[in-house]
C-alpha cells in the first residue's frame, strides 16, 4: 500500500465526510437501522452517532483499509451499541446467510471496487424482510455535471481513495437484486455538484 492510501487518504477521508451536509445527511438514514447490522465500508466510524441505540443490538463494521481500521477500532470503543470489527472487504463478507436485519452503506459504493459484489453479499446476509439502507454519492442527472464528472474521475479518483463519481446509485442497487422502497436526491448545499449529488432511501431483497 502506497504511503499516500496508508496515510493521507484515512484523514482526508474522515475530514470530508465528516463535513456539515454529510452530517445532515447521515442523520436522515443511520436511525432507521434496526436489529443487526452490518455496515459496509465503515471507515472511520462517522455513522455511530447516529444509530439508535434502543433499536439496534449489534454492528458488524466492515472495513478492509488498515488506515480506516485504527481509527474506526478506537470510535468503537466509545459507541452507543455494541461493534464488532470485520476487516474484510465488502464482496467477501464472511458472515453467514440470513443472519442481519440491515445492511447500511453510506459514501462507499463509490469506492468499492466491485459494488454489484458488495451488494450481492449484502442480499445473502440479509435476513427475510430485511432492509438494505443507503446513502451515496454519485452519478448525477444533469448532462452538464455529468461530463465534468466523468472528465474529473481521472485524476480524483486515484486522490481520493479510489472513489468513483460516475456510478449511479439507483442502478447499482436494482440490478444486485432489491426493489427500492424509498429514495431521495439531491445536490448537498456548500458541495461542488460534481461531488454532491446525493441518492438516499431503502430497499429490499426481490
Ligand atoms: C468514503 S469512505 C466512507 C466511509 C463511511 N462509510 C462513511 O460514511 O464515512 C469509503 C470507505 O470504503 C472503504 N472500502 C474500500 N474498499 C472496500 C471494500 N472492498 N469493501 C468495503 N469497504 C471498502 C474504504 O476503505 C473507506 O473506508
Amino acid at each position: 500500500m502506497s504511503f499516500w492510501s496508508r496515510y493521507v487518504v484515512p484523514p482526508l477521508i474522515n475530514c470530508a465526510c465528516g463535513a456539515k451536509p454529510i452530517r445532515y445527511q447521515r442523520r436522515k438514514i443511520v436511525p432507521r437501522a434496526q436489529g443487526v447490522v452490518l455496515e459496509l465500508g465503515f471507515g472511520s466510524g462517522l455513522n455511530l452517532p447516529y444509530y439508535d441505540a434502543g433499536k439496534v443490538t449489534k454492528v458488524y463494521a466492515l472495513e478492509p483499509e488498515e488506515g480506516m481500521l485504527v481509527r474506526a477500532r478506537k470510535k468503537a470503543k466509545d459507541a452507543p451499541v455494541p461493534v464488532e470489527v470485520l476487516p474484510e472487504k465488502a464482496e467477501e463478507v464472511s458472515l453467514g446467510a440470513a443472519s442481519v436485519d440491515t445492511v447500511l452503506v453510506t459514501y462507499s459504493l463509490c469506492t468499492i471496487p466491485d459494488p454489484h459484489a458488495a451488494l450481492e453479499g449484502a442480499r445473502r446476509v440479509l435476513r427475510p424482510g430485511g432492509t438494505l439502507l443507503f446513502c451515496e454519492h454519485g452519478l448525477a442527472p444533469d448532462e452538464k455535471v455529468a461530463t465534468t464528472q466523468a472528465k474529473m474521475e481521472r485524476w480524483w479518483t486515484p486522490l481520493a481513495g479510489g472513489c468513483r463519481l460516475t456510478r449511479d446509485v439507483q442502478a447499482m442497487v436494482t440490478s444486485a437484486g432489491f426493489a427500492i422502497d424509498d429514495v431521495e436526491t439531491m445536490y448537498l448545499p456548500s458541495t461542488p455538484k460534481p461531488l454532491g449529488f446525493n441518492t438516499w432511501g431503502a430497499a429490499h431483497v426481490v
